[in-house]
């Protein structure tokens, strides 16, 4: 099942999840709906024939909710209920932190087992490296900042760029780095938009030259400093919010090697009943940590990440 903000990755996931369970002499079964499903039986068996497009396409064909009733014992009761009349004794849920937390709700109240796949493009969930949708939504918000720059340009306009990210920079602050932006703005370092003013007055002066500002959601400072660049460096001043165009997308080819090898893990996971670990790239090598040690902990962008540390060194302005 898939749970919470759909990200790309999620299908070809499935698809590896569902195929190599079958491989390893299980019977498969979908959730439609997330955990909203859960709860209303919406539960088929995987034919074949449901993973045989998966590979390309975007969001999740399980389709997927943010489920308030979940909270609730009486429908997770419900839920459990749906399993047990199938003969569903184990789980596999990809999603965001919520997700996980609510799973491990489910476990603590009736010992169904499960394996977690990390997906949501805010890179987020501690102790993995890489949750599948993130190389998808930064090629989507690379297109976007890249054309977004040719207005720019033309125009010797400053634009302001809001990424998605939850209260996690990670996807400004990378995107910022692969875009060349002159701003970046994120919850984890806390900025002062005199020092900006400052670094940026050469380029403000400059004949044709623009601004490029990208900024986390998570900040809520994107109209502000719209306003500031225009009123106090004085540039004519746009605001672009991605939005949910981040959150779509046929897979890039790294989503999709990566939710294969998540997909693969999950199922020997709960093949081998290893239950309750959350799949993990750590390094260049997937293994999985303890659901019990990585639920509940959000991931920040360190003050020393390699990106953060690259950003400096090209001069981007992170405002402190
Ligand atoms: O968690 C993924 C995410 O896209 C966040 O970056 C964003 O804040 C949120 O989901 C948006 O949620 P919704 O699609 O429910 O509006």
């Amino acid at each position: 099942m898939t749970s919470g903000g759909d990200a790309a990755g999620m299908n070809p996931a499935i698809k590896a999840a569902v195929d190599h369970a079958r491989q390893l002499g299980m019977n498969p079964y979908v959730v439609y709906d997330g955990l909203e499903g859960l709860i209303d039986g919406k539960i088929k068996e995987a034919t074949r024939e449901l993973t045989n497009d998966m590979i390309y396409r975007g969001g999740t064909l399980l389709r997927s909710s943010r489920s308030k009733r979940f909270f609730d014992y009486e429908f997770r009761k419900q839920a459990y209920e749906h399993l047990k009349e199938r003969n569903i004794d184990k789980l596999i849920i990809m999603g965001g932190d919520g997700s996980f937390r609510a799973l491990n709700d489910f476990f603590n109240d009736f010992e169904v087992p499960f394996a977690g796949i990390p997906a949501t493009i805010d890179n987020d969930i501690a102790g993995t490296d890489y949750c599948l949708g993130v190389d998808t939504a930064q090629n989507v918000i690379l297109d976007c900042i890249d054309s977004v720059r040719d207005t720019a340009r033309s125009h010797h306009r400053a634009f302001v760029i809001e990424t998605m990210g939850r209260d996690c920079g990670y996807l400004a602050m990378t995107t910022a780095l692969c875009s060349a932006a002159d701003i970046c703005i994120v919850p984890e370092i806390p900025y002062d938009l005199e020092s900006i003013y400052k670094r940026l007055q050469p380029v403000i002066n400059e004949e044709g030259s623009c601004i490029i500002a990208v900024v986390a959601e998570g900040t809520r400072v994107a109209q502000y400093l719209t306003r500031w660049l225009t009123e106090r460096a004085g540039m004519d001043t746009r605001l672009t919010v991605l939005g949910h165009v981040q959150r779509g997308g046929s897979p890039s080819a790294y989503d999709r090697m990566l939710s294969t090898v998540f997909g693969v893990h999950a199922a020997q996971l709960i093949a081998a009943e290893n239950y309750g670990q959350a799949v993990a790239m750590v390094g260049n090598t997937v293994s999985h940590n303890p659901l019990s040690e990585v639920a509940g902990k959000t991931k920040f962008v360190p003050a020393d990440a390699q990106a953060v540390r690259a950003a400096r060194s090209m001069g981007i302005s992170l405002g402190d």
